[in-house]
């Protein structure tokens, strides 16, 4: 079957001919149907994040997907049922305690791999298995947009935590400021245009006309741009923000949120920066959380609960949000062009079949 890999010593991805797999016990085929590229595949690709299936020469690619169940192999899913995988899965053979207790997002390193990006083959072939646990059913309805569900559901747990963490006392927020008009970004952004908040905001550094800021505007949120106000100034030019949820990968942002929350707020860092040595003020920094009972938290990858609520959210976005959102759609074989980035590209597709 024809797949999208990353072979070792390249940097480039190519299509290839690999084997179809089996489904093991308890895991189907299934028949891809488009698959999403994001920050992290280009992460990968440029060997920062990630890494190969450790008895292979080669990775297939793609973490955002869905498909269409091609072979249930004798479990309860039936042929025909769209479903979407999750990420990560345990390493080896076995489980271990993490996945024992359906909190695989909380393991540590070694105690998981993820596909597509660290030490497992992913979903941009023609087919994929998967044990039936990783997969969450969903509606035909989803059969063009249904790979945003991973996304989504990394911004649900973001948020998820965001809620549990203000959970001891009475929080009310009604500001909330996105960092970054990436994919992620915009997600996160009509996630929370979904939640109680009743002013939003979104971090962008570019000029209009510009989809992505047509975007923020048409949902309703004030956009940001980064050059004229930095994420530290945000409260003296706009407002403080009760909740910020980081998605741009840009380290100095990591400390800077602690700046734009107000008092009891919290901030939730997404993004995966490399390595950058700056200067904070350590001091301010700590004391800003302390007397102000502010939160900075981490959060990375998601569930099967995250994905189910992600399903929801999707659910809920109009169609012109998609359409705006989902701006690329290549065939396998323009896989040059479909990893190509730009500033009128926003989600980028890979589409194996359709329905
Ligand atoms: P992306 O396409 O790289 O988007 C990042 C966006 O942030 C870009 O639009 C970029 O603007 C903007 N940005 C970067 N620096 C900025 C600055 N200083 N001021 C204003 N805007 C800035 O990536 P993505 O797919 O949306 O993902 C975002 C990040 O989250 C990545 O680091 C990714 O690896 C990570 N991630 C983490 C998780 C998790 O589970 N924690 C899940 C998915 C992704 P321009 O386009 O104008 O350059
Ligand atoms: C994926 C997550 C993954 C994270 C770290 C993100 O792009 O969506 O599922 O855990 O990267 O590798
Ligand atoms: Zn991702």
């Amino acid at each position: 079957m024809r797949a999208i890999a990353i072979h070792r010593g390249e940097s480039q991805p190519r299509l290839c001919e690999v084997p179809r797999p089996d489904p093991d016990t308890g895991a189907v085929l299934v028949r891809t149907l488009r698959v999403g590229i994001d920050g992290t595949d280009h992460e990968v690709l440029a060997g920062s994040h990630g890494g190969f299936p450790e008895d292979d020469s080669y990775q297939i690619l793609g973490h955002e997907a869905i498909g269409v169940v091609a072979d249930a192999n004798g479990t309860e899913l039936t042929e025909g049922q769209l479903v979407v995988p999750t990420v990560r899965r345990p390493p080896g053979a076995g489980s271990n305690e993490y996945f024992d207790r359906g909190e695989p997002d909380m393991a540590p390193a070694g105690e998981y791999v993820e596909r597509g990006i660290a030490g497992a083959h992913g979903y941009m072939s023609e087919f994929f298995t998967s044990a039936t646990e990783f997969l969450v059913p969903v509606s035909t309805a989803f059969a063009k947009t249904g790979f945003l569900i991973e996304p989504i559901s990394n911004s649900e747990k973001a948020l998820e935590l965001a809620y549990t963490s203000r959970s001891s006392f009475e929080w009310s927020p009604e500001t909330a400021f996105v960092l970054g008009n990436g994919p992620l970004g915009l997600l996160s952004l009509a996630l929370v245009q979904q939640h109680e908040f009743e002013r939003t905001y979104c971090l962008g550094r570019r000029s209009r006309p510009d989809p992505t800021i047509d975007i923020i505007e048409r949902l309703g949120a004030t956009y940001v741009d980064s050059r004229e106000t930095p994420v530290s100034e945000v409260g003296a030019v706009h407002e403080q923000m009760d909740f910020v949820c980081e998605a741009t990968g840009y380290a100095r942002h990591a400390f800077e949120t602690v700046d734009a929350l107000a008092p009891g707020g919290v901030g939730v860092l997404l993004g995966i920066p490399s390595d950058w040595t700056f200067e904070v003020d350590g001091g301010q920094l700590h004391r800003a959380l302390v007397l102000e009972n502010k939160a900075l938290l981490g959060s990375v990858n998601s569930h099967v609960p995250h994905f189910e609520r992600a399903r929801d959210t999707l659910a809920d976005c109009p169609d012109w949000l998609t359409d705006a959102i989902i701006t690329d759609v290549f065939d396998p074989t323009e896989l040059d062009a479909a990893f190509e980035t730009g500033p009128d590209r926003i989600k980028t597709v890979v589409e194996f079949g359709t329905r």
